[in-house]
């Protein structure tokens, strides 16, 4: 069959696009994609042993300025190729989406350049250094027929989708406030993290946020407050540095129809839990409306829970409580199997973007004093069930 006669066989007008930007192949269930992961540090260890189990994976090469830890990922998970540069990388063996791993400062240059060479792209958070930039990468992705994907993933778990159909088969009745919250002490290895460009929204706030517009809808407005709590830091990399950006941050978004919702996030928060979150057992996300309110039980991107009280059953009931596979490092794994079957994702570059929209204004918010009006919109509900 050639290319032609199977778009026209298929029958996923939706995929079309998708489809669109794939080679094809005879037999979907062989295909894997060629990936190349390049940032070889903190986070590369929880998905790169993800990706190795992917039947939908080939992890071709990694790639580090620090070529050690390139080696040691090399080695840890069988994979062939390894280099030292974004050019060298890109140059060298053959692959087809890249996962960008890296310092945040350096995903929109790094993402570019795999645009350009012709990768999909799956990139940690943000995707982009500004919501300019971000935007003019997706416009060129899609001139270019190829995909690009920004973290995080929390859309993808159970929990999620409970809260969402809860939400839009009217359970709570009409919305009207939530709230979420996610903070710790701060990493200790890398500087980036308290640089300009990075900051505890793009590295915390960013799940809340995530989560808040994709269970109410895109924010038409934001207004903020940020600041910085501790001014000096003592990280792994770099010794003693001076705090750049926000440790310190709080959003009140508006959804519209009278929906208003805040996000709080931080690294100065005392937290039990430490980074890896084990033991949070309680509600990070609630959501109220006038019939009910819900909490989400865990953390967004590490659920194990949603508790339900409504005004028919006024003692909360605990659901999506079930076992489940949803890890919050999967995304580049789930994004590599939609290539191979060409079905949508629900994690959505749209959605990224709006996400990264709201942290610049939540900053301008926060610098003049005034409320911020917001242009990017995302396809919504995101669960379709
Ligand atoms: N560490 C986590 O648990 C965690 C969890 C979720 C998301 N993230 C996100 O993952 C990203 C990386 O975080 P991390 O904690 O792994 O940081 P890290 O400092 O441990 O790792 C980043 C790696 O990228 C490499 N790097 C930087 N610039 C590069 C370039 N131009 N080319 C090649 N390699 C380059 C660095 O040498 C370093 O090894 C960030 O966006 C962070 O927000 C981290």
């Amino acid at each position: 069959m050639n290319r032609k006669e199977f778009l026209e066989k298929t029958t996923f007008a939706s995929a079309a696009y998708l489809i669109s930007t794939l080679p094809l192949f005879a037999n979907a269930a062989e295909k894997k994609i060629k990936v190349g992961v390049i940032g070889c540090g903190s986070v590369s260890g929880m998905y790169l042993p993800h990706l190795s189990k992917s039947p939908f994976v080939e992890l071709v090469s990694v790639c580090d300025i620090v070529f050690d830890r390139a080696k040691q990922r090399a080695k840890e998970f069988n994979v062939p190729y390894m280099y030292s540069a974004i050019e060298q990388m890109l140059a060298g063996a053959p692959f087809e989406l890249l996962v960008n791993l890296t310092d945040m400062q350096e995903h929109e240059r790094l993402n570019r350049l795999a645009l350009q060479a012709g990768k999909h792209v799956w990139s940690e958070k943000p995707m982009a250094n500004t919501y300019g930039g971000g935007k003019e990468l997706l416009d060129y992705a899609k001139s270019k027929n190829l995909r690009l994907w920004g973290a995080p993933a929390v859309v993808n778990s159970p929990q999620f989708a409970y809260m969402s159909n809860a939400i839009q088969s009217g359970k709570i009745g009409k919305v009207s406030a939530a709230h979420g919250h996610y903070g710790h002490l701060g990493p200790t290895w890398s500087a980036f993290f308290y640089e300009k460009g990075g900051g505890s929204l793009p590295d915390l706030g960013v799940y809340n946020i995530a989560t808040l517009t994709g269970l109410l809808g895109p924010a038409k407005s934001v207004v903020a407050m940020t600041s910085i709590v501790t001014k000096e830091r003592t990280v792994d990399n770099k010794g003693k540095i001076k705090v750049e950006t926000e440790d310190n941050a709080m959003i009140i978004m508006d959804h519209g129809n009278g929906t208003l919702s805040h996000i709080q996030c931080g690294f100065n928060y005392f937290d039990p839990y430490g980074h890896e979150g084990k033991g949070q057992d309680q509600h990070t996300i609630s959501i109220w409306g006038t019939h009910g309110n819900m909490g989400l039980v865990g953390y967004d991107w590490a659920p194990f829970g949603v508790d339900l009280a409504t005004h028919d059953h006024e003692q909360p009931e605990r659901y999506a409580k079930e076992p489940h596979n949803y890890v919050w490092q999967e995304g580049a794994s789930v994004i590599a199997e939609s290539l191979v079957k060409n079905i949508e994702p629900r994690i959505a570059a749209e959605h990224a973007l709006h996400v990264l929209e709201i942290i610049e204004a939540a900053r301008a918010s926060s610098q003049s004093g005034k409320r911020v009006e917001l242009t990017s919109k995302f396809t919504w509900p995101m669960v379709k069930e």
